[in-house]
């Protein structure tokens, strides 16, 4: 049976994860493998959408020709594709889960698909979900000893340990979307009252200007594997943080497999104690999370001290940053992969 490939979702990480997904099934087809594009619109409908369409065509929506699914939990759980009699069953061996942000990636894609019978690539419910809380996760980082900035609630019951100026992030956000940057605490409150970004959650941390940001992945199956470290490099008129803009719609011709558009040095230059000390802390990381199948852990470097740390981390990182892996594995072998870790573990709870 032909594998899903499983994008979208209501999230505001929508069109990145259409991006990730088109590219996934790109990738898979020109191996010769049988694949089933399946969308999530941003309202939860799904869609069997026709092969290789492009980003343009979800502009206003499901594409043309798309054909709706139903989700059913009970009875006999699964996909199924409406018939003028009936419905029919979409077989599907298993699903490569390529939904950023919001349910899709917090665990809830874990749980659906476990629920649908059909086995799903990435981390179980559990692991996912502490993967997007970025609050849990600089909890668990301080308690394992990795190192990691300082990353505290934003409350309006309790006062940081440490003093401005702060980043304010969404804690379950990602990509980047509803960063701000705040003088102080009053300022940081003032903004998790008003954004759509931070309303369901924000973290604090110290804003430090001079961390650059590293990025490196690790995959679980056939064995614990450790990427190339690169570092993404800023646009021209650099805005205070590494923005939404500058990692999906700069454009720039650096792209390796032709997997990411975003400029980037990799490997990234930086001294080989670095690259050591990256691939260290991804292995802990993998470690103390319990996440599988691709995964990308995003450090910064502070470049005049050397001092590296874990910002957080991506269950289903963009493009399953396959990028990041072409000094070591064709794309195809790293997304078959961590399909076949998915089928043969039938991770479930
Ligand atoms: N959350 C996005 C997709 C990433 O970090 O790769
Ligand atoms: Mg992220």
């Amino acid at each position: 049976a032909p594998w899903a490939v499983v994008f979208g979702g209501p999230s505001p990480e929508h069109e990145i994860s259409i991006l990730t997904g088109l590219q996934a099934e790109r990738v898979l087809v020109a191996a010769g493998h049988a694949v089933v594009p399946i969308y999530w619109s941003p309202t939860g409908e799904w869609f069997r959408v026709p092969d290789a369409t492009e980003a343009k065509d979800y502009l206003e929506g499901a594409p043309r020709e798309s054909v709706p699914l139903e989700v059913r939990l009970s009875g006999e759980p699964g996909l199924y594709r409406r018939k003028r009699l009936g419905a029919e069953k979409l077989p599907i061996e298993a699903a490569l889960l390529c939904l950023h942000g919001g349910a899709g990636e917090g665990g809830g894609g874990a749980a659906l698909f476990s629920t649908l019978g059909i086995p799903a690539t990435g981390s179980t419910i559990f692991a996912g979900a502490v993967g997007m809380d970025k609050l849990a996760f600089g909890g668990l980082m301080h308690a394992a000893g990795i190192p990691s900035l300082p990353r505290e609630a934003v409350s309006t019951l309790t006062e940081p340990s440490f003093a401005g100026p702060y980043i304010v992030k969404p804690r379950f956000g990602g990509s980047s979307i509803g960063i701000e940057i705040a003088d102080d605490l009053d300022a940081a409150r003032a903004l998790a009252g008003a954004s759509v970004h931070l309303r369901t959650g924000a973290v604090l941390e110290p804003y430090r200007p001079q961390l650059v940001d590293l990025n490196i992945s690790f995959r679980t199956h056939p064995q614990l594997e450790i990427s190339d470290l690169e570092k993404p490099l800023r646009g021209a008129g650099d805005s205070a943080l590494y923005s939404y803009a500058e990692k999906y719609l700069a454009g720039g011709a650096g792209s390796e497999a032709g997997l990411s558009s975003a400029p980037r040095e990799f490997p990234a230059q930086v001294p080989d104690a670095v690259h050591a000390a990256a691939r260290s802390l991804a292995e802990r990381v993998a470690d103390v999370t319990r996440l599988t199948g691709i995964v990308r852990v995003d450090l910064l470097l502070d470049e005049a001290t050397g001092e590296l740390y874990v910002n957080e981390v991506n269950s289903i990182p963009g493009a399953l940053s396959l990028y990041l892996w072409a000094t070591k594995r064709p794309a195809a072998e790293v997304l078959v992969d961590a399909i076949v870790e998915a089928r043969d573990k039938r991770i479930v709870f």
